[in-house]
């Protein structure tokens, strides 16, 4: 019989161990993991839904909010992202597609959020930058597109909604080439935009996929047009138009690098992609896109070695902590990336630091479609372990090593206010409500060295209006902030320890501490932390803080 068919029992340990590690070898392999980044409005809503669908993960479109709108009604706090419309609460989707296993990470795509967004991004392999071919590059586009380069995270660029009119893509290509320092390599070319728009061109397999307008009688919502090639393209278009079209492509191609995947997997080149997640434009080949070049899992650095994903043994980090999904239990889900190994239901893990040992028998899996529950999960996969409180943001979690992973940051604090209590009876509860809210990586708490009032760090006005919310409804506690005397922190570190008790010393009203003990300088106003920084050459002052 083949070797399937023998039990576990009938090999020795050493087979045993080369089947499971050429079986994480192939799944690995067909591992995806990725993020979709954009401003608020681009379309990354309609792209992910358009996704799953392609992916089979979803039957029509509209669930992606339909469910979110049944999430809503779970707890209090979710209230605002309802009255705001906006979407606070984060999830991993997965999917298949061409055989290959997709896990599509969701992040908040309001700006307030963007600690939250970051740390997520720190668990995809891979981005898909969606821009409104309207509108170019937006802020917040810029700022995940920052956090993407501080890892060389390869992108691939989808530009939404050519059905509208939008700037030409001539003009687009240059503005990323040069606001973003990358080269760009057109893949799909729009023939026409706007009103005029007739389809989208596939160079490489030469290619045209028409665009049926609503309305028309090919053009329902969810039909998707048959591409055309060679001598069809020009009964469809007609001579002149494809000429006018042709010449636009070459031109495009003739003025830009040809697609170099080493390029762009070195984080420095973007391939392309014109198309409308709305009409299903051009979706079918952003995902083949990701499929063929999209880099597999990573290998993950630790203090102490680089682990590589295909290693049996499993290990992974904790990029998300969410309290309270569930108002009447005090649960919360760890989100952890899975960097090497295969888990298996039931596998108990190690944490880092504590030691402590927790068994994972009820792991949450992503499969955004139906399905029965999985009980394996693979390097590059999430997987949600509930727990009540053990597992924090940056922890890292292995079967057996000793290890830490690092390049999960803390983000500087852009607004910094203190807290106040309506009834200073609670101050335990509240310091508990702050430091476990804390612990979920969206807020920080620093404790200052003079004073007794604490102080949150957030990096927008929408999250103190989140969790002012959350500790009353969570905690029963009314809190309110008001203004701190510092514009922003920095966490301080130094080679000679001497010098940093010194500098601390010196700063005494200006130092706090952050929820793990971390000193931090607060400062007054950027002169103040301007002028600091060029007195004190041998502290180091950090925007972000990598959990160690
Ligand atoms: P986001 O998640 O990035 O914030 O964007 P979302 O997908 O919610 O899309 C924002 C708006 O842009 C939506 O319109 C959506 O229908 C529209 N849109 C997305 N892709 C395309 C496209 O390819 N072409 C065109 N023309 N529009 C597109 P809305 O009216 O704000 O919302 P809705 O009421 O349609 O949901």
């Amino acid at each position: 019989g083949s070797a399937a068919n023998l039990q576990e029992s009938d090999l020795s340990t050493t087979e045993t161990a080369a089947r499971a590690g050429s079986e994480v070898e192939t799944e690995v392999r067909n591992r995806r993991t990725f993020a979709i980044i954009s401003h608020p409005d681009a379309g990354k809503t309609t792209l992910t839904e358009n996704l799953l669908l392609k992916g089979g993960a979803i039957r029509l479109a509209g669930q992606v909010k339909a469910r979110g709108d049944k999430r809503r009604a779970r707890s209090d706090w979710m209230k605002i992202e309802q009255d705001r419309g906006i979407s606070v609460t984060s999830a991993v989707m997965t999917f298949e597609y061409k055989g290959i296993t997709c896990n599509l990470l969701d992040t908040p795509g309001h700006e307030d959020f963007s600690e939250d967004t970051y740390r997520t991004l720190t668990a995809a392999d891979s981005a898909i930058m969606v821009i409104d071919a309207a509108k170019g590059i937006e802020a917040q586009t810029l700022k995940l597109f920052e956090v993407c380069r501080l890892r060389d995270v390869p992108i691939i660029t989808f530009i939404n909604k050519i059905d509208r009119e939008g700037v030409s893509p001539f003009d687009l290509m240059d503005e990323i080439g040069s606001k973003l320092a990358l080269d760009t390599a057109p893949m799909i070319w729009p023939a026409g935009m706007g009103g005029l728009l007739r389809g989208i061109f596939d160079p490489e397999n030469d290619r045209f996929i028409p665009y049926e307008k609503p309305g028309t009688e090919k053009g329902g919502p969810d039909s998707e047009p048959e591409s055309l090639s060679g001598e069809r393209i020009a009964d469809y278009l007609g001579a002149d138009e494809l000429a006018t079209f042709r010449e636009e492509m070459e031109l495009a191609r003739e003025g830009s690098p040809t697609f170099d995947i080493e390029q762009y997997r070195a984080g420095h080149m973007t391939p392309v992609y014109f198309g409308s997640a709305l009409r299903k434009l051009g979706v079918r080949e952003l995902l083949d896109a990701i499929v063929r070049f999209a880099p597999p899992p990573r290998a993950q650095p630790a203090a102490t070695r680089i682990v590589e994903p295909t290693e049996p043994k499993v290990s992974g980090f904790v990029f998300k902590v969410q309290a309270n999904m569930d108002a009447n239990h005090r649960d919360r889900v760890a989100f952890m990336r899975i960097c090497s190994g295969k888990f298996k239901r039931g596998m108990r893990l190690k944490l880092s630091g504590s030691g402590k040992t927790i068994g994972v028998h009820n792991p949450i899996l992503f499969f955004a479609q139906d399905r029965e529950l999985l009980d394996d999960a693979f390097a590059g996969d999430i997987i949600g372990i509930p727990n009540h409180g053990t597992i924090r943001v940056g922890d890292t979690l292995t079967e057996t090593e000793d290890l830490v992973f690092t390049g999960i940051p803390n983000f500087a604090p852009e607004i910094l206010r203190r807290v106040r209590l309506d009834d200073p009876m609670k101050a335990k509860h509240m310091r508990r409500a702050l430091e476990s809210l804390a612990e979920e990586g969206v807020t920080q708490v620093f404790k200052p060295e003079i004073g007794a009032n604490w102080v949150v760090g957030v990096v927008g006005q929408l999250q103190l209006e989140v969790l002012a919310s959350r500790i009353a409804a969570e905690y029963d506690i009314k809190v309110h902030f008001e203004p701190a005397p510092y514009e922003t922190a920095r966490w301080v570190v130094a080679e000679d320890a001497a010098e940093l008790k010194r500098f601390m010393e010196a700063h005494r009203g200006n130092m706090a501490t952050d929820r793990d003990g971390a000193p931090v300088f607060m400062a007054k106003s950027n002169w103040e932390l301007g002028y600091t920084l060029e007195k004190w050459p041998k502290v180091k002052f950090s925007a972000t803080r990598e959990r160690a």
